[in-house]
């Protein structure tokens, strides 16, 4: 892994497989959750050691409204109390933390915790850590797609101006590079609605190992799958 130019600048994970982990221990889902987040731990030192640039974790759909209200609930209170619990270190390993999504349906309580690791952590210089938290890329395109119109009806767009960057522009990652690889772990082999504009030429790797057996020693062993890839943008 000494070739600087084979770590990849973007690394998005869809952090899957935290129910079957629990459900294989004969544990409750919500253990595999807070196990889950230990590896989300883990995998942000591993990026940091490797000087990955971007970290994006795909923490909660907009289709993830659909589980059972308890579970969703477990979710939610499990985002606020990992916010409390490790803000202060991710400030500690220069990490900046950026969220991905809608804001409009979450509770006050989630809201304030949402805006609380941004701004607390926006100096992070490190690494940038994008969570993708009530997350789906076909609202997100929907909602470019609704400001770009809005723009050319106001006059301040032209439709004849409009190319890839106009929309690369407008989506919630208009200033974050397109991810070089995308993980997603239990074996799934699906992108679930993340990332479909940015993951054109992106790198895929679905491990079987569930979210929660996700640690340092996987996350280097993704990087070295990564470093043999041969990345060709469909030229020779
Ligand atoms: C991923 O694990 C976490 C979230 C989607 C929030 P799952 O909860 O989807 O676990 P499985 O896929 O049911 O095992
Ligand atoms: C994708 O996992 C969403 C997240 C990891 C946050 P899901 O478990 O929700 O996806 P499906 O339902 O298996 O496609
Ligand atoms: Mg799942």
């Amino acid at each position: 892994m000494e070739n600087r130019e084979h770590i990849p600048t973007h690394v998005a994970i869809i952090m899957d497989g935290n129910g079957r982990w629990a459900k294989n221990l004969g544990k409750e889902r919500y253990e595999g959750h807070i196990e889950g987040v230990d590896s989300v731990r883990e995998c942000i030192k591993a990026a940091r050691r490797q000087s990955v640039r971007y970290l994006t974790l795909y923490a909660f759909s907009t289709e993830n409204w659909g589980r059972p209200i308890e579970e969703v609930n477990a979710l939610m209170e499990l985002f606020c109390k990992s916010v409390i619990a490790e803000t202060d270190e991710l400030v500690k390993q220069g990490v900046k933390v950026v969220m991905i999504g809608r804001r409009d349906r979450f509770s006050e309580r989630v809201c304030a915790h949402l805006e609380q690791i941004e701004s607390k952590t926006a100096q992070g210089d490190k690494l940038t850590l994008v969570l993708a938290f009530d997350y789906s890329s076909r609202d997100e395109i929907t909602t470019a797609v609704k400001a770009i119109a809005d723009k050319v009806l106001s006059g301040e767009l032209k439709s004849e101006e409009i190319c890839e960057n106009t929309i690369s522009q407008h989506l919630y990652t208009a200033s974050i590079p397109d991810p070089d690889f995308i993980i997603r772990t239990s074996g799934e082999c699906r992108l679930s609605n993340f990332l479909l504009w940015q993951a054109s030429y992106a790198e895929m790797y679905f491990p079987q190992v569930m979210w929660p057996d996700f640690k340092q020693d996987e996350f280097d062993k993704a990087l070295e799958v990564y470093a043999m890839r041969e990345r060709r943008y469909g030229k020779l």
